[in-house]
């Protein structure tokens, strides 16, 4: 516990925090991508690294700088993202998915552009593997798991269920309904659940301070009893 009362609070502790949008190829030189900056996950690994963590960040296409403290790797499409998470996961103490992680990729992808023809064109596309419920799956007693939910409709109700369903220890519930929540903003509006369904409602913030609810949040978590 003396950790918690240090300044440096996570002082060697190693944390994996995902980011970013992921950029699905059709052909070389089209992809399906969404519109996540990147902005909430880099805010949350420069957060973790102030408080002293070894951050693993893992980011798809990005315009954001992360700090030089934070170590970083780059992927474009929900499959490397995987494997990267794969490989970092054991070793994270806390792990924050906030990645924008395509569903859905093209079944196939074109080696050469696609011409366009008098026809329309249909895409097939395939599920992409759920990052965060496979690594809910392999999660180990001690290990923390943090996913986000970005939801339009019956906002609460699918995130609780999603904090079941894929094994989470926290939350975060990104409503896209309020004007001061959403993609590319600098601003955020959140709130956070728990296992035990215990709701934490925050005002709307910069995605900085937000990033320092998220982080308090987790850090209560190894509070005692
Ligand atoms: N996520 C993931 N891998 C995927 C899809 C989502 O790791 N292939 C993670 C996201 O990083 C986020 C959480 O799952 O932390 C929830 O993402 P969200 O898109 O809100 O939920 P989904 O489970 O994908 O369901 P839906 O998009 O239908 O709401
Ligand atoms: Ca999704």
């Amino acid at each position: 516990q003396e950790r918690i009362l240090s300044s440096l609070p996570l002082a060697g502790v190693k944390v994996m925090v995902t980011a970013g949008p992921t950029y699905e190829p059709i052909d070389p030189v089209r992809f399906i991508g969404n519109h996540s900056s990147g902005k909430m996950g880099f805010a949350i690994a420069d957060e973790f690294a102030g408080l002293g963590a070894e951050v693993t960040l893992i980011s798809g296409p990005s315009a954001m700088q992360s700090v030089q403290r934070v170590n970083r790797i780059d992927v474009t499409t929900a499959a490397e993202m995987l494997e990267a998470c794969q490989a970092n996961f054991e070793v994270s103490k806390i792990t924050v998915m906030s990645a924008a992680v395509a569903d859905y990729t093209p079944a196939q992808v074109a080696t050469q552009k696609i011409k366009k023809s008098d026809d329309d064109l249909k895409i097939e596309l395939k599920k992409t593997i759920d990052i965060l419920a496979t690594l809910g799956k392999r999660k180990q007693e001690g290990q923390i798991l943090v996913g986000f939910a970005l939801e339009t409709q019956n906002e609460e109700e699918h995130a609780k269920g999603k904090l079941v369903k894929k094994n989470l220890d926290l939350i975060v519930l990104n409503s896209l309904n309020d004007p001061g929540a959403g993609f590319q903003k600098d601003t955020n509006k959140i709130s956070i659940f728990n296992r035990d369904f215990e709701k934490q409602v925050f005002n709307t913030k910069s995605k900085t301070e937000v990033a320092k609810d998220i982080c308090k949040a987790i850090l209560n978590l190894f509070k005692p009893l």
